[in-house]
């Protein structure tokens, strides 16, 4: 009998098998593989119940397919790297996509119509659309004339379009200016940073990134977004029992520095039923844009980390986010900043990424994971930084005079609340 839904164990189980013994793998085993992946092709959903397996299959089907390469579809896979964030950025930015959405399988949009709403010429265009097409962000039912998939409505995301530009427009030409800077090293042009030799500038990425309010705007909403879909930091601590106990109205309960637009205090706000004060403290020109964080209640305060910190005695000193953009002697000044005002209630919370976490599962190791490396290299090429390890994140604390109390990963890449106290 032919089956009419996908099996996810039967599918995990020769893909499995696919990696490790494809001679093991006969001829009625693969058509029956090739018949199960069609299905969930045609079936996604099939998988939604179960997360886990959802992602087991994503990530097996990824080895699959790089498994079965030849040197020269590796070559391929490899040198076309940038297209996908290239052409959804062309396309959310010159209306391809939402003028794609007014069509669908049976009434298709022309070519034609996608040019003009473009502005764009006709095989540029065409070009972007295969390249869709190739990617499954549209299907060309006839020549020349294109619909939409799950994928172009994924693309049109707003959460989507400002990762993707905020990914292409900041970190892109950094990563892409990584290796020329370490093959030559910074030049007399007072270029240290990939970020500014990618820009051809010399002054910060926060000054660039001010000084262009759609770009500002997509990183915060790419923040706030990254932050709405991914576990929560709030969710491995206790706050009004392990940071918050018996405090006081008028005691500062939480002060999120370098906090951005301040959902971070909301989700404390949420989390915290105490009393006391919650503060975001940022640079001015983001303090001057957390309206929504002020409007709930949330005081706000301009601060630059780097020196002393004027409130004193709080119970949180949050840092998420932050210390990956500096280097070690940077995050020693941000962190030794802190430490006169803390007394011997207050904890220092860093939320950051820890390299190596997948080592230190208790249930064995972890797949490697796309976050990790990726902001590592990232914070490389913004910012001459770098991603850390527990035992850095201990150096640094101890170097400005705190002690490494507690480390808790609560995503499986390596996001992790890291706790300190004064010594
Ligand atoms: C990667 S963002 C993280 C924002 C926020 N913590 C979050 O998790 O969404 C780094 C933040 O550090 C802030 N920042 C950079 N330099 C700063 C400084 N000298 N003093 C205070 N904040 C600073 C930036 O403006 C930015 O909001």
């Amino acid at each position: 009998m032919v089956a009419v839904t996908p099996d996810p164990s039967y599918i995990i189980e020769q893909l499995k098998l696919l990696i490790q013994h494809p001679e093991a793998l006969s001829h009625e085993d693969t058509r029956l593989l090739i018949e199960q992946l069609e299905l969930l092709v045609l079936k996604p959903k099939a998988t939604n119940h179960d997360v886990s397996r959802r992602s087991e299959i994503q990530r097996l089907a990824r080895l699959a397919s790089v498994a079965l390469e030849t040197p020269q579809e590796s070559m391929q896979r490899i040198m076309f790297t940038h297209l996908p964030l290239v052409t959804t950025r062309i396309s959310n930015d010159f209306n391809i996509f939402a003028t794609l959405t007014k069509g669908h399988d049976a009434d298709p949009v022309a070519l034609s119509d996608l040019v003009k709403a473009s502005g764009l010429d006709k095989n540029l265009v065409s070009a972007i659309m295969d390249y869709h097409c190739y990617q499954g962000a549209a299907v060309e039912p006839r020549q020349d004339f294109y619909a939409p998939t799950r994928l172009t409505y994924s693309l049109l995301d707003p959460m989507v379009v400002k990762a993707t530009t905020s990914w292409h427009d900041i970190v892109g030409p950094a990563y892409g200016a990584l290796h020329r800077l370490l093959k030559s090293g910074p030049d007399e042009s007072g270029q240290k940073t990939a970020f500014q030799v990618g820009q051809h500038i010399t002054g910060s990425f926060y000054d660039w990134l001010e000084s262009r309010p759609e770009q500002h705007s997509a990183f915060y909403g790419y923040m706030a977004a990254f932050h709405a879909v991914t576990a929560k930091w709030i969710d491995v601590v206790r706050f009004d029992e392990e940071i918050a106990h018996s405090a006081h109205e008028k005691e500062a309960v939480f002060i999120d520095v370098g906090g951005g637009d301040g959902s971070q205090c909301i989700e404390v706000q949420k989390a915290h039923k105490l009393g006391g004060r919650i503060i975001l403290q940022d640079r001015a020109a983001v303090i001057e844009q957390a309206t929504k964080a002020r409007e709930a209640g949330v005081e706000t305060m301009v601060y630059d980390f780097f020196t002393e910190q004027p409130v004193k005695g709080a119970r949180a000193y949050f840092f998420q986010f932050v210390l990956l953009n500096w280097d070690d002697d940077d995050c020693v000044r941000i962190l030794a900043s802190q430490a006169p005002a803390m007394g011997p209630e207050s904890t220092l919370i860093i939320v950051d990424y820890v390299q190596g976490h997948r080592w230190e599962n208790k249930d064995g190791p972890l797949e490697p994971d796309l976050y990790t490396p990726a902001t590592a290299l990232a914070a490389r090429a913004c910012h001459d930084a770098k991603g850390r390890s527990r035992a850095d994140y201990r150096d640094l604390l101890e170097r400005a005079g705190l002690e490494l109390k507690d480390v808790r990963v609560f995503t499986n890449f390596g996001q992790a609340v890291i706790m300190g106290k004064k010594q």
